[in-house]
């Protein structure tokens, strides 16, 4: 069944005033499909009974912003950042933190966990002299339901035959019923929060490493400037900002500059 053009209007303004996100004008099949499975889930006849009822009713205002976000995200995703940390990054970082022996990390969009998840493994893989330091990972999102997919670190076939190498299934999940489950030790280093990039950042520390991959894309200008503003405050002089491969902060901001690894590339403070 679908919207009518002020209902679709009425969509577009809440995702952007809410969260940031920039739904453009051809975007009305999608944000009307997204609105249909709402529907369903919510018990409602249809995407248009679902939107007279958002005034009304904060939660399900929450979930039709969070219902326009897009949670596409694998293991390892990319794979090249994963190398430049490995060999690069983290060595380099880690000879730099020997007498605090601390690191922070943070996962600023962290959708259903793939990504925190990866980078774990990486460490436990590469870095065993990790497990004696103070070593923090928290992973937020704006969504409460990737958050509690995340948490839960719960997935199925198709999820990890997408970027998982073979020996850390059998090495870090366990077996589920037809699902993969990460391994206790794992999931209890990541602290999880619900945090809207686009609003004033409430309980973030700051961090050596921040992953902030693929969600600024989604943004309008203001918005990725307001949020390099905030990640100024945040990141380490000497840390490592990680964007998505189709993000820069080219005619954004000033403040990061790039630094090229081979093929691929991360951003640093550019006072660093
Ligand atoms: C495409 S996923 C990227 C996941 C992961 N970083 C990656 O690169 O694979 C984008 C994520 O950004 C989140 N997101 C969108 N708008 C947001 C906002 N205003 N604040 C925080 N997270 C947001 C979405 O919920 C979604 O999980």
């Amino acid at each position: 069944m679908s919207i009518t053009q002020s209902e679709f209007d009425l969509v577009r303004k809440l995702a952007f005033d809410e969260a940031g996100i920039v739904l453009e004008h051809d975007k009305q099949y999608l944000v009307e499909s997204r609105l249909q499975s709402l529907a369903k889930q919510t018990s409602h006849e249809s995407p248009s009974s679902l939107i007279g009822q958002i005034a009304r009713d904060i939660r399900l205002k929450q979930k039709v912003v969070e219902a326009m976000t897009t949670n596409e995200t694998t293991f390892f995703r990319d794979h090249e950042p994963f190398e430049m940390l490995k060999n690069e990054i983290l060595p380099a970082l880690i000879q730099a933190r020997q007498e605090t022996r601390q690191l922070r990390f943070w996962y600023a969009a962290c959708s259903t966990g793939q990504e925190p998840y990866s980078m774990l493994m990486l460490l436990a893989e590469h870095f065993p002299q990790l497990a004696s330091w103070n070593v923090t990972h928290l992973a937020t999102d704006i969504s409460k339901d990737v958050i509690a997919k995340a948490k839960e670190g719960e997935y199925s076939q198709f999820e990890v035959n997408r970027g998982l190498p073979a020996v850390y299934l059998t090495k870090y999940f366990q077996k589920k019923g037809l699902h993969w489950k990460v391994s206790d030790a794992l999931r209890e280093q990541l602290r999880f929060q619900e945090l809207n990039l686009n609003r004033t950042w409430v309980g973030i520390p700051k961090a050596d490493i921040v992953f902030l991959r693929n969600v600024m894309i989604y943004f309008d200008l203001d918005a990725k400037r307001r949020i390099f503003q905030q990640l100024e405050r945040t990141l380490e002089p000497d840390g490592y900002l990680f964007l998505g491969t189709a993000e820069t902060t080219l005619n954004v901001t000033a403040s990061f500059q790039r630094v090229a690894f081979g093929r691929t590339a991360c951003y640093r403070p550019a006072a660093a």
